[in-house]
């Protein structure tokens, strides 16, 4: 049986929203936070980073916690339009996303470079949420897990533990698709994940595996009490306060 960890759930607004919406979101769930009932799990928004400032302000004082969406390796340089995991710590973020399949697929993010974008992030002393997940044609090949795997031995640096490191499992074909993996195949992969945490990491029981890939309200309430699913990462249900608060309701507090 998996060990109880609370779990996360986490907003990557993606390249949406100007500042005022941006804004007005944040505001919206932390009234929702000062006069709902609580969810049973931690919350985080990710913003595109030039809104980092303004969300900030609209988040303090709550519960709610800061992340990015990416980060360099270095902590400074000549890197022109990069920012660092140094200036996004500076920002007020506690997390970083990084190995997000549309920056692998935009960019060309490997392995090693995520590996180093994480261990950015610890230096930092942020959390990263390092993402994995196949395509629909490693699927139909019956890849899935091999290539889960490999990604995850690939992106994790020597130093992640429990604390410092979060697992987002994102099945490409399921991002943004209104698809998703049957709530079988994803016990399945996130067993697997955990395996690789616990031969990898002496904490590797309570490192937290989020699901990602078109999550809604409807469907939450299914793929979040999957077993070794310790929350979600939400990319357009997160968009809406509404949905994004359903979803975290639907984790078991
Ligand atoms: P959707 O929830 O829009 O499918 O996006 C998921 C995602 O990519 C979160 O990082």
């Amino acid at each position: 049986m998996a060990q109880r960890v609370t779990p996360l759930v986490a907003g990557n607004w993606k390249m949406n929203l100007l500042r005022r919406d941006a804004v007005a979101l944040a505001c919206d769930l932390v009234t929702r936070l000062q006069t709902g009932s609580a969810p049973g799990c931690d919350l985080l928004v990710c913003p595109p980073a030039v809104m980092l400032h303004a969300v900030a302000e609209a988040l303090a004082g709550s519960p709610v916690a800061l992340g990015a969406q990416d980060c360099h390796t270095e902590v400074s340089g000549a890197h022109t339009g990069d920012i660092s995991a140094a200036m996004l710590a500076d920002a007020g973020c506690s997390h970083v996303i990084v190995g997000h399949s549309e920056r692998r697929a935009d960019h060309g993010e490997d392995d090693a470079l995520v590996r180093e974008k994480a261990r950015a992030a610890h230096e930092q002393g942020m959390r990263a949420i390092i993402c994995v997940g196949e395509t629909l044609e490693q699927r139909d090949a019956g890849n899935t897990i091999q290539v889960v795997e490999a990604q995850l031995n690939g992106s994790l640096p020597l130093e992640a533990a429990a604390a410092n490191t979060v697992i987002a499992y994102e099945p490409v074909w399921a991002i943004g698709t209104g698809r998703t993996p049957t709530a079988a195949d994803v016990a399945e992969v996130h067993a697997r994940i955990r395996d690789v945490l616990v031969k990898r990491l002496p904490d590797g029981e309570t490192v937290r595996i989020l699901y990602g890939g078109s999550v809604n309200p409807g469907n939450a309430p299914e793929l979040m009490t999957v077993e070794n699913v310790n929350g979600g990462l939400i990319g357009g249900a997160s968009l809406k306060a509404d949905d994004f608060w359903a979803i975290a309701r639907a984790c078991p507090g």
